[in-house]
């Protein structure tokens, strides 16, 4: 008999702080009714000095731990899907483990953007496949806010910060995840990128002047490929399963833009309440959003036993994926 990985737990963690459209409007150039209609966007979180990433990805993971009934010194590996981590060595994953006191488990980051969660999802779904002993801790957090020019209208008004988990662990029954789907296109990096700070364009003056430690984005760019990238995603998962659009219970979309997610659902013909949404909350939070939804989902008692779920992402690189579960 094969062994399927379920969720058992989940978990969010948002900073102190909420950043509202009003507050930016007193900031910069903009207006909320400009961010609310071109974006879905009203409020986003954002960190204090004293809430890096790890810690929003410590307190998710707790929460998350503690709906499953799982104990730190049972994990076995820690993923966390990050693009920006508290600093480049050690892993926000090994601060975690230190953190939480996972003694046995082991502990790596991975950088699949927006797609990160679900990347981790992946991995971890082939861990407990193969060994359906094994307990995996899969975090999606970030602080963006360090990461945007909060000059830059374009871009500051889209990002938020937060941290999501998810205990995954093994089960003989016939549900759980039932397929992954991950892929990229690194050609088109351009049109999404933080260009510095790393070892291509290390700390210079040069570097600084020109605004490359921040997000750089072409949102007209993004926009066309997500949304034929997201499409065309869903449509493999739904295949691959047998399923139809209308089998779907609830698909979780990455929270990047309430357009995106219009123009999705309008094109699978999907009703609005199988569409979650939760980005007026708390803006763009890359790698935690698909998280941080699916908690919130499932403490709001939307996800009921035998359900079809699917989670989809989109983010720089481009990465984009899919993960088709029976909750
Ligand atoms: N407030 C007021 N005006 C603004 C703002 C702002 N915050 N930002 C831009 N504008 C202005 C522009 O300067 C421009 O003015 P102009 O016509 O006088 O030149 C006008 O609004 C239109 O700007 P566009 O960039 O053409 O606006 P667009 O309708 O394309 O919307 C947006 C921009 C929301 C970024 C859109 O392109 C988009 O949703 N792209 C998807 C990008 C995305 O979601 N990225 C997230 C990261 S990737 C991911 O997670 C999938």
């Amino acid at each position: 008999m094969t062994n399927r990985a379920v969720i058992t737990g989940t978990g969010a963690f948002l900073p102190r702080k909420v950043v509202t459209n009003r507050d930016l409007e007193a900031e910069i150039d903009t207006t909320d009714e400009w961010i609310r209609t071109r974006t879905g966007i009203r409020q986003r979180y954002i960190a204090g000095d004293d809430e890096p990433n790890s810690y929003l990805a410590v307190n998710a993971s707790r929460r998350a731990m503690e709906m499953a009934g799982v104990n730190p010194s049972e994990l076995d590996m820690i993923i966390v899907g990050t693009l920006t981590p508290d600093m480049p060595m050690p892993s926000v994953a090994c601060l975690v483990q230190k953190e939480l006191g996972a003694k046995k488990a082991g502990a790596f980051d991975l950088s699949a953007t927006c797609s990160g969660f679900l990347y981790g999802l992946s991995i971890a779904d082939k861990f407990v496949r193969d060994n359906g002993r094994m307990k995996v801790l899969v975090i999606g957090s970030e602080v963006l806010s360090r990461r945007v020019n909060w000059q830059d209208r374009t871009t500051c008004v889209l990002f938020g910060d937060g941290a999501g988990a998810a205990v995954i662990t093994g089960t003989r029954e016939k549900r759980g995840i039932l397929s992954t789907h991950l892929h990229a296109d690194g050609s088109l990096w351009e049109f999404l990128a933080i260009r510095g700070l790393g070892t291509a364009q290390p700390v210079t003056q040069d570097v600084l002047d020109k605004g490359w430690q921040y997000i750089e984005m072409s949102g007209r760019d993004v926009f066309k490929n997500a949304v034929r990238a997201l499409e065309s995603v869903t449509l493999e998962a739904l295949e691959a399963n047998h399923w139809t659009a209308d089998d779907l219970d609830l698909l979780i979309c990455h929270q990047a833009n309430m357009r995106i997610l219009d123009h999705l659902r309008e094109r699978l013909g999907l009703a609005q309440e199988k569409v979650f949404i939760n980005i007026d909350k708390y803006g763009n939070t890359s790698a935690a959003s698909i998280p941080i939804a699916l908690d919130e989902a499932n403490r709001a008692g939307m996800l009921n036993p035998g359900m079809k779920v699917l989670m989809i992402a989109f983010g720089g690189g481009f990465t984009w994926g899919a993960v088709a579960l029976e909750w």
